[in-house]
């Protein structure tokens, strides 16, 4: 996610921010800019790239002198990286400057009502939104915290934002809601930050702001106010973790960091197309007519990728009744099959550039297929060569294991199952509006889950030494089966197979020794029973059974020697809360043997070869 700074004192604030916002890149960004009020005159530098292109443009900061300022590192959301959608963004007559992490989910309905008022956009993003509503109770108030207030009382959707008024020297102001925002307390200085590692070095006193909360900086100062505008006192904490630790918001590996940004990723991805109440997917190129004439599906990824398109292979047939193929990218792209015109392939894919999924992708369009990609990496290859785009929100992903893209894939999948089905008569209003509750519950489900961990913190360490383990599954639990097997291989280097839980008298039954771990995935009730059986056949081979259920599930109480339950959904969505434990399971085995979590041996993040 984006990165953020605000700074006021009496030190140079270009310095401090280029620094600063140095402790945020391994946050992941495309753009990075600051601005700096002095002399009544707010100066603004930023472009689309690294941090050194602003600081050579900026000549190490000593083109803009000033002691009050902000600074931003931007990972593209809305609009794509360049230098006019880069931070900081302003109001017409630079009045107001901000600096924005998160989504203005409204920002349309808002641009609408300005541009009565008179206010032109030059950018693509939702923050210029936001900043221009505040500059408009701004003009009407005289007042930043007015303003302030007015604006977020308009503003739907989760923010951190902050800013610097032209007429308030000294000042710098925030805002937060459901993004962190923290801010810093030195002597004649003080600090804003989105992260603390940005301002370790200058001061370990901080203020933690609890949502909903506006934070007004002056040298040295720091003054907190609710949404009344009524002062509050806040306590001081001391910060005890060292920088490394910081980065990692606290957590051992990013990883881990990442496993718990699943709900904010869920909700984001869910929340950058629902709008008003109602899901709309005329932004991202589906119309009810094109919707209407699909024949056939591809789902085209690897990976990962290709795991949340097997999931969602069993959810739009099921809901919408459209014929779904799962195709791995690098086995597409050398077929000769013949493919209806009348076809959608979506592509699924975190970083939007691996190889063989891009080359894939290329196929299905030499083949006159309509492409949908389903892309977390902003103007990356697939972004831009598909026909049409569906973010994911789970924002920079650092750990080569992923896990918050991975759920918000499945989410983007879900809300494509869910309008197929609706735009196509497949599912009456009542069940729609069931699927529209149960989806939006799924961010609070998946926090409950990992306050749950240490159960499997503590039985993974039995497979330390553990050479072998299978997951089982049937349906979307056969697809979750092999997210979690996955997981379990590429970073603790325990070798794994997922399988189609039938298949196992076909064949693997015959691998299973005293001890093994199996794991089975049961959240789909009209197959408990059957997956009960292949897991008992497991147990009287000895096989160790861990069991990922959904709470009621009855089968196997007695005979599982752990069984992890999971809130009920929708069995559709079933896949969102199972794969929850089985990426802590193989988190925790790797742990367990002291590997390195975030870059296991010979992968890469992003596979740009064949
Ligand atoms: C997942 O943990 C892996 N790192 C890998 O399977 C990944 O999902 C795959 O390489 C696809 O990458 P993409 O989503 O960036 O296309």
């Amino acid at each position: 996610m984006c990165g953020i700074l605000g700074y006021t004192g009496n030190r140079q604030a270009s310095d401090i921010l280029l620094n600063g916002l140095a402790k945020l890149e391994y946050r992941g960004y495309d753009s990075a800019g600051l601005a700096v009020l002095d002399k009544g005159e707010i100066k603004i530098a930023k472009n689309k790239g690294r941090l050194k292109v602003l600081e050579e443009k900026i000549k190490s900061g000593h083109e803009i002198s000033g002691t009050c300022g902000i600074g931003h590192t931007r990972w593209a959301t809305h609009g794509e990286p360049s230098d006019v959608n880069a931070h900081p963004l302003w109001s017409d007559d630079k009045d107001v400057v901000i600096v924005h992490n998160g989504i203005v989910e409204n920002y349309r309905e808002i641009k609408n009502k300005l541009s009565e008022h008179g206010y032109k956009f030059y950018s693509q993003t939702d923050t210029e939104a936001a900043v221009k509503l505040i500059d408009f109770y701004y003009k009407q108030e005289k007042n930043p915290l007015k303003a302030i207030l007015k604006a977020i009382k308009e503003i739907e959707g989760s923010y951190c934002f902050v800013m610097l008024f032209k007429d308030f020297p000294d000042e710098v102001w925030g805002a937060r809601k459901d993004l962190p925002l923290i801010a810093g307390q030195g002597k004649d200085e003080s600090f804003l930050a989105s992260d603390v590692s940005a301002i370790l070095q200058d001061t370990r006193q901080v203020y933690y702001l609890d949502n909903m909360e506006i934070v007004q900086l002056k040298k040295g100062v720091v003054r907190f106010f609710d949404t009344e505008g009524y002062a509050k006192p806040k306590e001081l904490s001391e910060v005890t973790w060292d920088m490394n630790a910081a980065e990692k918001g606290g957590f051992e590996h990013f990883m881990m960091k990442e496993i718990h940004e699943q709900a904010r990723a869920v909700k984001d991805t869910f929340g950058s197309v629902y709008h008003s109440g109602k899901i709309n997917l005329n932004e991202i190129g589906l119309n009810d007519e094109n919707i209407k004439s699909i024949s056939q599906i591809y789902i085209i990824a690897c990976g990962s990728a290709y795991h949340a398109g097997a999931v969602a292979q069993y959810v739009i047939e099921d809901l919408a009744k459209i014929p779904v193929r799962i195709e791995l990218a690098s086995e597409f792209r050398y077929r000769n099959m013949p493919m209806n015109k009348n076809s959608l392939a979506i592509i699924i894919s975190q970083s939007g550039e691996t190889a063989d999924t891009l080359a894939a992708m290329r196929r299905a369009k030499e083949n006159g297929i309509k492409t949908l990609a389903i892309v977390n990496v902003v103007g990356s290859t697939i972004a831009r060569e598909a026909d049409s785009v569906f973010y994911t929100m789970a924002g920079p992903e650092i750990a080569v294991a992923t896990t918050k893209a991975y759920s918000a894939q499945l989410i983007a999948c879900y809300v494509l199952a869910m309008q197929f089905a609706k735009v196509r008569n497949e599912i009456d209003d009542s069940y729609y509006e069931k699927l529209m509750s149960d989806i939006q519950k799924l961010p609070e489900k998946i926090d409950e889950i990992l306050d749950a961990k240490e159960t499997l913190e503590e039985i993974a360490y039995k497979f330390v030494n553990s050479r072998n383990a299978f997951y089982l599954g049937r349906n979307i639990d056969y697809a979750v089966a092999m997210e979690g097997s996955l997981k379990m291989k590429e970073i603790s280097y325990l070798h794994s197979e997922a399988i189609a839980a039938g298949e196992m008298k076909h064949g693997p039954i015959s691998l299973i020794e005293k001890g093994m771990l199996v794991a089975g995935v049961m959240t789909q009730k009209n197959l408990y029973q059957k997956i009960a059986s292949n897991m008992l056949e497991a147990k009287s081979r000895g096989g160790f059974l861990l069991i990922v259920a959904t709470r009621g599930c009855e089968n196997l109480k007695e005979e599982a020697d752990l069984i992890f339950y999971v809130p009920e959904t929708d069995e559709h969505f079933a896949a969102s809360l199972a794969v929850i434990p089985l990426q802590l399971l193989g988190y925790y085995v790797a742990v367990a043997r002291k590997l390195d979590v975030d870059k296991p041996r010979n992968l890469a993040k992003s596979v740009t070869v064949e």
